[in-house]
């Protein structure tokens, strides 16, 4: 146990990352946007999020003084916007119940939306005095390949034990670097697809590598076929090419983010635009149905391109939750991912 740590210390010293832009500091605050951000998503991506949401949002009195259409804004690309609207209700929480400062005790943090046992472990052996386990998908992976552990990592006996294991794994110094190195090495070296063995320090006592099985490590969740779901979506655009857009009501999915309308797919385009906006159109085109799955389901979002006759319609309006955008100002607004791929493919389109 104190070997596999120690090798894990000795190897984030020499090979680790130290300069990743939430290295430099030790403010709770800080390390809590990081860590959130990291969730689901590669530091690649990160880095320029976490500069350009620290810059606006230095504080957690900065991020709850602004409206959290401002906070979705600056998260716009990044996805997975639940993350950004419970980072915006825990500041909240923070500033009532902790004075503003981000408390580094997991028991504490763990109260907070959106912070669950392994980001608290993080944040907490960051910040804190003492360390704690983490156990993120990178680290599962690292332990059931290196301890040989078979069983679905998300069921709940496999869960346990992995935590177990993860905390006898601790060590009582170097807590810290500990467990950026057991970041580092799931995330450069014992990575998914084609882990890089040759250059790991764990090779001499992983057992995976041994049965030569990385690859059925960790074991795989048995493949559901998903359900398969339908839209339609107008892509209404007016002479000077500026789109209509809805903002979502704040729960279910896309939840508060702006969407180009989706369509009762038995009436017809034109005469729903008709009706629902007293707008006059032409159908430009049907574009190719673009698939976006979700966890559970299959969205096959088929798209319209109708061409807004200003002269016959009624004038153009906008209100709280309706607008027109061009694909330009679309592109820095908070839209689901599906919503981006179509500004993309709108963009590389013939206008
Ligand atoms: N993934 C999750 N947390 C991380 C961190 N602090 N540094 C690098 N990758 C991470």
């Amino acid at each position: 146990m104190e070997h596999f740590a120690a090798t894990i210390i000795h190897w984030q010293k020499q090979h680790g990352r130290h300069d990743l832009p939430w290295q430099l500091t030790r403010d709770p605050y800080a390390r809590w946007v990081s860590e959130v951000m990291l969730q689901q998503t590669q530091v690649v991506h990160v880095i320029p999020y976490y500069l350009r949401f620290m810059e606006r949002f230095p504080t957690v009195t900065a991020l709850t003084g602004a409206p959290l259409e401002e906070v979705l804004k600056v998260w716009a690309g990044l996805g997975y916007y639940a993350r950004a609207r419970h980072l915006y209700r825990a500041a909240q929480w923070v500033c009532t119940h902790h004075q503003g400062c981000v408390p580094t005790d997991p028991a504490h943090l763990l109260r907070l939306p959106g912070i669950g046992r392994s980001t608290a472990a993080a944040i907490a052996t960051f910040c804190g005095e003492t360390p704690h386990a983490i156990l993120d998908g990178n680290v599962k992976r690292l332990l059931t390949r290196v301890f040989a552990i078979t069983g679905v990592p998300s069921s709940s006996a496999v869960q346990r034990q992995l935590w177990q294991l993860a905390e006898r794994l601790l060590p009582p110094q170097d807590g810290a670097v500990y467990i950026q190195g057991l970041m580092d090495l799931g995330a450069t070296l014992c990575t998914a697809r084609r882990p890089l063995c040759v250059d790991c320090p764990l090779q001499s006592i992983c057992q995976a590598h041994q049965l030569g099985q990385q690859d059925y490590f960790p074991t795989a969740r048995p493949r559901r076929k998903l359900a398969q779901k339908s839209t339609r979506m107008l892509l209404l655009r007016t002479p000077d090419g500026r789109f209509l857009v809805e903002k979502r009501p704040s729960s279910g999915l896309w939840g508060g983010l702006w969407c180009f309308p989706q369509l009762d797919p038995i009436l017809d385009p034109l005469q729903q635009a008709r009706e629902k906006w007293g707008l006059f159109t032409r159908e430009v085109e049907r574009l190719a149905t673009l698939r976006h799955t979700f966890t559970h389901f299959h969205l096959d979002i088929e798209p319209h391109l109708l061409q807004v006759d200003l002269a016959h319609s009624l004038p153009i309006s906008c209100t709280d939750d309706k607008n027109w955008f061009t694909l330009r100002q679309l592109q820095r607004e908070a839209t689901p991912v599906a919503v981006r791929k179509l500004v993309r493919l709108l963009q590389s389109h013939p206008a």
